[in-house]
């Protein structure tokens, strides 16, 4: 399996890193337009080979057409936020950007899956969705495993247990108005309505949404990289080891949860085919109007685009 990470920033190199070193697939293609980056951080990974001992190979470029022939892509070009900025401030920059990548991977890489990790990004998979003429099921976006992993992190540290036995649910856009849904969100199995009262359940709903804002006001120069890199592995491997996770993602909903034409994150199962199915659960009268407001959010978005 060849894999190629579009964009060799903090995000794209992390996740090159875990690729690599989870020997995910034969080859990884970093690449970025900034001749020398993908070059210089391709080389120190692939340095670290022996002591990690990996044998995947790592290629760092700035030749778009070294992605010739992957089997997945991954996303991550585009500027990221600074203090005070929304998601949605980077809209028509990373527009710009992800629709160069996605012209050159339909030529390239037709075959391949596509994980859209770039912000704001239930519009930027739109931007590659409709740029590569690529089915939906092999576009695909990283949010909902990220956003999870933040609320499971917080449920963990205010009850002291473990993560490894918090499992949490999250839907809608990668935004503020993302649906969090902690009924659906247990410790080993329990819900979590079971174990915290509400006033401290809202305050971690709230944390998880400004988690990524509560990182870029402590950066000043970036966003978070460390769990968004965990998050896109955990992809990669769902699909390159076909392992049909069920999994929250960014996809292509045509009806499902009531919702046409746009990405948003709902749990979907993800194989080798990339979204093989997009699972709908049952939700209360509140938690529907919590999703069709962040897919308006979404749409909003996608709309100022004209695409
Ligand atoms: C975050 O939430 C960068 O959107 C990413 O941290």
């Amino acid at each position: 399996m060849k894999i190629g990470v579009v964009g060799a920033g903090n995000v794209g190199a992390t996740c090159a890193q875990h690729i690599a070193e989870q020997e995910l697939g034969q080859e990884v293609v970093l690449l970025d337009i900034e001749e020398g980056t993908a070059q210089g951080k391709g080389l120190d990974l692939a340095q670290s080979a022996p002591v990690e001992r990996f044998d995947t190979r790592i290629v760092g470029t700035s030749d778009p057409d070294a992605l010739a022939g992957c089997d997945l892509i991954v996303i991550t070009a585009g500027v990221a936020r600074t203090p005070g900025m929304s998601r949605d401030d980077l809209l028509f920059t990373n527009a710009e950007i992800v629709r160069l990548v996605s012209e050159n991977l339909k030529g390239v890489a037709p075959g391949a899956v596509v994980i859209v990790v770039s912000n704001p990004l239930d519009a930027m998979a739109y931007v590659a969705f409709k740029t590569t003429g690529f089915p939906p099921s092999r576009v695909v976006g990283m949010a909902g495993i990220l956003d999870s992993a933040r609320f499971r992190y917080f449920i963990a540290s205010e009850l002291d247990v473990s993560v490894e036995d918090v499992t949490a649910f999250v839907l809608g856009g990668h935004g503020d108005s993302m649906v969090l849904l902690p009924r659906y969100s247990c410790v080993a199995g329990i819900p979590l309505p079971e174990l915290l009262d509400e006033p401290t359940i809202a305050r971690l709903v709230q944390r998880t949404r400004d988690g990524g804002a509560e990182i870029v006001g402590h950066l000043k120069t970036g966003s978070a990289y460390y769990a968004p890199a965990s998050a896109v592995a955990e992809m990669v491997a769902a699909v390159l080891r076909n392992k049909k996770r069920i999994l929250p993602c960014a996809a292509y909903l045509t009806g499902q949860y009531g919702i046409h034409n746009l990405f948003m994150g709902v749990p979907v199962k993800l194989g080798a085919g990339g979204v093989e199915e997009i699972v709908e659960i049952g939700l209360t009268p509140e938690e529907s109007a919590a999703f069709r407001f962040s897919a308006k959010a979404v749409r909003d978005s996608v709309e100022k685009l004209e695409i």
